[in-house]
């Protein structure tokens, strides 16, 4: 069967995979990438797909209501995956109202557009919103989110991502748009932009540049490989029922400091450096302000009605991405290169 999807954000870390896996699993699907490129969004992500038949690329940012107007009413999307953010809880802390804009507001223009196109009919039609766990707040040392924990967001990130979820949600009840949402815990892997924990460690352990952990280091999140991410959408986008949430998660608990040691262990062993030189690279900082203590998601909804579950352990995962990263040092290299490098200093040489 033939669909036209606009994939948001699909420049992006999970956004790219996401793209990929459908440019390559549904040939006869239009996929169209709809990016604004920020700082996040790299077209060198998709260099491998780029002129495939079945794939289109679109500048555009999703806060311009005239602009997605038109191009919802020239294309006429019948699904649209929403991946594009403002993704980063640190930056959220500094500008918290770039947040707003692009994630609830990016969210309702969206959402608008679509319904506008087929509010009289939606047969066939589905929006597809992709969150995250944070909006159920931070746990304590026991427990796990489900689809029925309230939300409790902490961040000005996951305040917005809580509110583009009730959005999609309100359009849902009040104009009968057929719509999915999943919440999924921490990514990583290729592509991950080098502002979040994995990927900012490899990418100073390579450069032997201190490694920033955040208060005691015994916060606790639950990761997931990016492409388990992307085959869990797939599979959700595909074959969960309307109005419904998927929990989507790793059963992969790790406070950070363990986390970044493993990590450590690993690296020396690429790097051929003697066991324990990235470990002396550790530098405890201040905390985040807000820091949720833990996120960990009970996966087991998805499981059961999709029989998804994750394909690689984390320590395979976490081999697969230190690898791509040391095989991809021109990637790193570009975006670590103008602004990030004030970003950098910004966050992290006043801590
Ligand atoms: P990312 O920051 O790597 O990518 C975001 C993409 O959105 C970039 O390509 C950027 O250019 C684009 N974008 C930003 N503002 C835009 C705008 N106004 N108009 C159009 N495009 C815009 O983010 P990510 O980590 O790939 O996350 C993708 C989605 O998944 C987000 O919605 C995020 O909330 C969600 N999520 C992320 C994680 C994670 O661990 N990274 C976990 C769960 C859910
Ligand atoms: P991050 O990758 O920013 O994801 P999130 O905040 O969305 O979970 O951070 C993961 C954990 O690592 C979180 O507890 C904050 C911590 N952290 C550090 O200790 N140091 C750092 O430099 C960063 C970026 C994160």
């Amino acid at each position: 069967m033939s669909k036209k999807i606009v994939i948001t954000g699909g420049a992006g870390f999970i956004g790219s995979h996401v793209v990929r896996r459908f440019v390559k699993q549904y040939s006869s699907y239009q996929i169209f990438n709809l990016d604004a490129l920020t700082y996040a969004g790299n077209l060198e992500n998709l260099k491998d797909i780029e002129s495939a038949p079945n794939y289109t690329f679109i500048k555009g940012d999703i806060t311009d209501e005239k602009f997605i107007n038109e191009l919802f009413e020239e294309q006429k999307f019948d699904s649209v995956i929403h991946l594009a953010a403002e993704s980063h809880v640190d930056r959220s802390i500094v500008d918290p109202l770039a947040f707003a804009k692009t994630n609830i507001l990016g969210t309702m223009v969206l959402l608008n557009a679509f319904k506008n196109l087929w509010q009289d009919n939606w047969s066939g039609k589905r929006f597809y919103h992709v969150s995250t766990d944070e909006v159920y707040g931070s746990l304590g040392n026991t427990g796990l989110f489900t689809e029925s924990t309230s939300y409790d967001p902490n961040s000005p990130y996951s305040a917005s991502k809580a509110s583009s979820d009730h959005f999609v949600r309100a359009y849902g009840e009040t104009y009968g748009m057929p719509y999915v949402i999943s919440n999924c815990s921490n990514n990583y892997g290729p592509n991950h932009f080098p502002e979040k924990l994995i990927p900012l460690f490899i990418n100073n352990i390579i450069n032997n540049k201190a490694l920033p952990v955040y208060g005691d280091g015994l916060f606790t999140r639950d990761w997931l490989y990016v492409k388990d991410h992307a085959v869990a959408i797939d599979l959700a986008f595909h074959k969960g029922n309307n109005s419904e949430t998927y929990n989507i998660g790793g059963f992969n608990e790790w406070t950070n400091i363990d986390l970044v040691k493993l990590l450590c262990g690993l690296m020396d062993d690429k790097l051929q450096r003697p066991t324990g030189t990235s470990e002396k690279l550790i530098t405890y900082v201040k905390d985040r302000p807000g820091h949720d203590l833990r996120y960990a998601i009970d996966a087991s909804k998805i499981n059961r009605e999709l029989g998804w579950k994750p394909s690689v352990t984390f320590e395979e995962g976490l081999e697969k991405t230190i690898n791509w990263f040391l095989e991809n040092k021109d990637w790193l290299n570009n975006v670590t290169s103008g602004s990030y490098k004030e970003y950098y200093s910004n966050q992290y040489d006043k801590k």
